[in-house]
């Protein structure tokens, strides 16, 4: 039942109309007003802005309740069920036209108006969720291209940014004092941090938009493995961590996009040592499970509890939020990897204990299943 909601009847033989009413009213429903002409009905949609109109066809007017009914649906989405004692087809065609959600032959029985009316309320409903649906896909659409457009326009001045700060720094133009030096490392390493920021954001964009595409080749997994841990090595010294690899003998060739996998290992490592103590190592392992390849990034850093680990490959999610927060990001490179990572029609999973450390593990298949 839908009690308390409003109902107008529209009816121009008034004992009839009062009869709808009386029986609305001991139905539950809200019935203030019976109106007997279309030019009514309109006037009290517009003041009442009800919940539903019950309309008669045959209003003895110059207007009837189709005619009615389509000008109040020029201004108002509010539904309506026409009520009619004789149904001939030129009726039901023009009725249908105007889209009702229902049609009742008179006399009306109780069980009919009330099943009618229910029926009309859940459809109305569903109906306008399915409008806000779209509307909300759209802005996230809207959003997305924002996002990409934005980036893109972002990247030009920065890498100007970068490069001149660059050509600075090998003194091309002659020799820097000392904290002409430090600044112009400031302004290098911010501008790269935030132009990973910016990639981020444009990734996540087109993951959105469904605009990621991946382009597939051969290559050597063990050597992209090599690179990352060699390019980790200098981050992990300064912090007196160690990456370390251990890739299973016969591991070699995968078909895949190199540069995408790369970039899901990259962000692991990148993640496994700004979650470790000094001192603590990073191991990264490569083995064949099956028809795929398993990649673990192992740490043995500060954990995930378990009720959170349902929320780290979500956007912008970061366990440690607010203004507590001691880790810098934007928790988008989990999210941006898991998309990778089943782009690729493979999975990826995390294993931690709080406290004791995290292993992330993806897995793919050697070649493209499709
Ligand atoms: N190895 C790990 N150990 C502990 N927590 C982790 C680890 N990796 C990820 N997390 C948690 O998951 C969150 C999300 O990780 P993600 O890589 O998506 O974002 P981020 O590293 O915070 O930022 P970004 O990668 O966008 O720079 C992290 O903020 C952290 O709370
Ligand atoms: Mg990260």
């Amino acid at each position: 039942m839908t009690p308390g909601k409003q109902i107008l009847v529209v009816e121009d033989e008034v004992i009839t109309g009062m009869d709808i009413q009386n029986r609305l009213k001991n139905m539950g429903f809200n019935v203030p007003v019976v109106v007997t002409s279309g030019e009514d009905a309109i006037k009290k949609v517009k003041e009442n802005n009800p919940d539903l109109v019950l309309m008669d066809i045959n209003l003895n007017r110059k207007m009837d309740g189709i005619e009615t009914a389509s000008q109040i649906h020029s201004f108002s989405d509010i539904p309506i069920i026409y009520m009619t004692a004789y149904s001939d087809e030129k009726t039901l065609e023009r009725a249908k036209i105007t889209e009702p959600y229902g049609y009742i032959i008179k006399p009306v029985k109780d069980r009919e108006l009330l099943i009618n009316i229910e029926i009309t309320f859940s459809k109305h409903k569903i109906q306008k969720m399915t409008i806000e649906n779209e509307a909300l896909i759209q802005s996230s659409k809207t959003k997305s291209e924002f996002l990409m457009t934005m980036s893109h326009e972002l990247r030009t001045p920065l890498n100007a940014i970068i490069g001149f700060s660059d050509i600075l720094k090998r003194k091309d133009f002659g020799v820097l004092n000392e904290n002409q030096e430090k600044y112009i490392d400031y302004i290098n390493l911010s501008g790269r941090n935030l132009l990973q920021i910016i990639n981020d954001i444009l990734d996540i964009s087109k993951v959105e938009a469904g605009k990621i595409d991946i382009s597939i080749e051969k290559f050597s997994i063990a050597d992209i493995i090599n690179e990352s841990s060699a390019l980790f090595q200098d981050t992990a010294i300064q912090k007196q961590n160690k990456v370390i690899t251990q890739i299973e003998p016969g591991i070699d060739f995968i078909e895949a996009d190199r540069n995408r996998i790369r970039q899901v290992i990259y962000n692991l490592v990148s993640n496994a040592l700004k979650f470790s103590k000094p001192g603590e190592n990073v191991i990264i392992k490569a083995r064949k499970n099956g028809d795929t390849v398993e990649v673990s990034v192992c740490d043995s850093g500060i954990g995930i509890k378990e009720e959170d680990i349902g929320k780290l490959f979500k956007e912008f999610e970061q366990i440690d939020k607010g203004v507590s927060r001691q880790y810098g990001g934007t928790g988008l490179g989990l999210v941006i990897s898991k998309k990778l990572i089943e782009l690729h029609g493979g999975r990826i999973w995390v294993e931690s204990k709080y406290g004791e450390g995290s292993t992330f593990i993806f897995a793919i298949p050697f070649k493209p299943t499709k």
